[in-house]
């Protein structure tokens, strides 16, 4: 029987099918029964069925660019709590995740104190361009640097070098918190004079750019590898509280209060708390 011939609906899953579409195939019937209910405008359930096409697709995405892309864990935007960073301008971070610095091989530089979500942003970048098909990867600038050393003593350097310029975005997590050495650091770069101009790298630190010569140990090589990064940068400075600090303190507020509660007299002769 031809596609005509049969029932609309049969014929409806019948195309998904061959379509390879099993997101909208699996919602197909659902919406059929809304549109039947009369629940659901045609417009709606055409945009309906796409989108669930399109999550299956993402989400597959996602699940490949975590095998691949070694990202620690699962951050996105929607988790992200503006009202706890008030430095941070929310319009700059949603326009960076529709991702167009990525078209523009420009970079993204997150500095700011311990806690305060710059790996969080990172990774939620990174994310967001995996589930819109783009290879990513993800590393701390010791383990990067790490992996470049082993593939120096193996011989195959060039070979790790370009692996690692590959990705359309690479994450630099963690600049400035273990101190490495001059080999180190000459290796790290050789890696950003690659990409430089040809793919973005997202970094994030600790220290301002005027302490990234002791970080890396060489000021001059530190000065060229800034003037590469910044050269198309959007820079991101986050002024404010852990959010890890955060957990503690509302813990630490709530073991107070039971105290409180409990030992009225013996607390009240405690010294007060300096709030660190
Ligand atoms: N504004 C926020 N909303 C929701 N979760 C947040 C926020 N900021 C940070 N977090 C969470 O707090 C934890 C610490 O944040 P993150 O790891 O991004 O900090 P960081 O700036 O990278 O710190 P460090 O310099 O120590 O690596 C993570 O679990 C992160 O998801
Ligand atoms: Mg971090």
């Amino acid at each position: 029987m031809s596609v005509a011939q049969r029932h609309p609906r049969d014929a409806i899953r019948d195309l998904l099918a061959d379509l390879k579409m099993p997101g909208s195939l699996e919602a197909v019937d659902g919406i059929l029964r809304e549109i039947d209910g009369g629940r659901l405008a045609a417009t709606e359930a055409i945009s309906r069925l796409l989108t669930a096409q399109v999550s299956l697709r993402n989400n597959r995405r996602l699940q490949a660019a975590m095998r691949s892309s070694r990202l620690p864990a699962v951050k996105t935007l929607e988790s992200f709590d503006f009202a706890f960073q008030p430095s941070l301008k929310r319009e700059q971070i949603e326009s960076l995740h529709e991702l167009n610095f990525i078209e523009r091989k420009e970079n993204v530089v997150l500095l700011g104190p311990p806690g305060v979500g710059k790996t969080h942003l990172a990774i939620s970048l990174a994310i967001a361009a995996a589930q819109r098909g783009r290879r990513v990867y993800y590393g701390t600038l010791i383990d990067l640097i790490t992996s470049l050393e082993e593939a120096q003593a193996a011989g195959h350097l060039a070979r790790r070098l370009a692996v690692l310029t590959h990705p359309s975005l690479l994450v630099v997590d963690e600049i400035g918190y273990l101190p490495i050495n001059h080999a180190g650091a000459v290796l790290f770069f050789q890696l950003m004079n690659r990409r430089y101009e040809r793919a973005s790298t997202v970094l994030t630190s600790n220290k301002g750019f005027e302490e990234w010569g002791e970080v890396l140990g060489d000021e001059v090589m530190a000065a060229a590898l800034i003037d590469r990064v910044l050269h198309h940068c959007h820079l991101v400075n986050i002024r404010g509280n852990s959010y890890r600090m955060r957990a503690h303190t509302d813990l630490y507020r709530s073991l107070q209060a039971e105290g409180d509660r409990d030992e009225p007299v013996r607390r009240s002769r405690r010294s007060k708390p300096t709030g660190h």
